[in-house]
């Protein structure tokens, strides 16, 4: 799988710069999308998680290790930005013994398996990967980190309809006595592995440097690590709330996986 490394730098710098709008952004709950789409299913896909030991990878400002935390679980959360985790650490005075924050680059193999051999129950990455250059070392390193049948569930944007340089758009057909809007999505690129700019919040000061990898080069990488996969889950919004606009009901915007290491 193709590692991007010539882009480590300027993704992590990326986030640096977009740190403290994103927080003011996401705030202590943070925002619909996490709430509706990611959340309620990552937990499901997580179990229970009280008395576990969880690692929160690529946390920003540590919305879901709050969650975590208070579901019960001891979470060591981490991300490659300072101010994310200044941000974090300003947000959780009441989950002080609960979690432990620090700056770590993911794509630091050394690093990560510094943080304990055996030493996870299970892992979480709330939209991460997919803004980590090199997902190799994450991937390799938490073969060591977790536990023996520990679990990985991690969301990404879905590769098959938020491919680089996709179109959106909503079209309008008179059917019978009705106006009917269908949203569609154009895409003309997926298998290949690219580094493209997106948009992670409206408004934010620079572009987002993301990392498209198809299903299958993202699968094929975790399974030769010795993952399996054992959930998956395509969450949408129920309902758009702003008709005209594109929806993301039919059309999944995220995909979540389960993965668990191999006893
Ligand atoms: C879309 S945000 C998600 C943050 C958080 N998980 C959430 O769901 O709110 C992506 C995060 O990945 C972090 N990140 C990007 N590259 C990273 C790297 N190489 N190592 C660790 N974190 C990284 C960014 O700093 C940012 O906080």
């Amino acid at each position: 799988m193709d590692n991007f490394k010539e882009h480590i730098d300027d993704s992590i710098n990326r986030w640096e710069s977009n740190a403290a709008f994103w927080d003011d952004y996401m705030g202590d709950k943070s925002n619909q999308f996490h709430r509706e789409l990611i959340r309620p299913f990552t937990e499901t896909l997580l179990g229970n998680v009280t008395q576990h030991s969880i690692l929160d990878i690529a946390c920003g400002n540590g919305n879901f290790s709050r969650r975590l935390a208070e579901l019960g679980a001891k979470v060591l959360a981490f991300d490659s930005s300072q101010t994310m985790i200044d941000r974090a650490i300003k947000r959780s005075d009441h989950f002080i013994k609960h979690i432990e924050y620090k700056v770590i680059d993911a794509t630091d193999y050394n690093a990560l398996v510094n943080l304990g051999v055996s030493n996870f129950h299970a892992a979480v990455s709330n939209m991460g990967l997919m803004d980590i250059a090199d997902i190799n070392p994450v991937i390799s390193a938490l073969t060591k980190l977790l536990k023996p049948s520990g679990s990985f569930v991690f969301s990404i944007v879905h590769p098959c309809f938020q491919t680089p340089g996709m179109k959106k758009y909503v079209e309008q057909e008179e059917v019978d006595n009705q106006i009917v809007a269908r949203s569609c999505i154009m895409t003309y690129k997926y298998l290949q592995s690219e580094s493209h700019f997106g948009v992670g919040i409206r408004n934010q000061p620079i572009a987002t440097r993301y990392f498209h990898r198809s299903l299958s080069a993202l699968l094929k990488l975790c399974f030769e690590k010795g993952f399996v996969l054992d959930a998956l889950e395509e969450p949408s919004f129920k309902q758009n709330d702003h008709p005209g606009t594109f929806e993301w009901t039919d059309i999944p915007p995220v995909i979540i996986f389960r993965l668990k290491k191999q006893a």
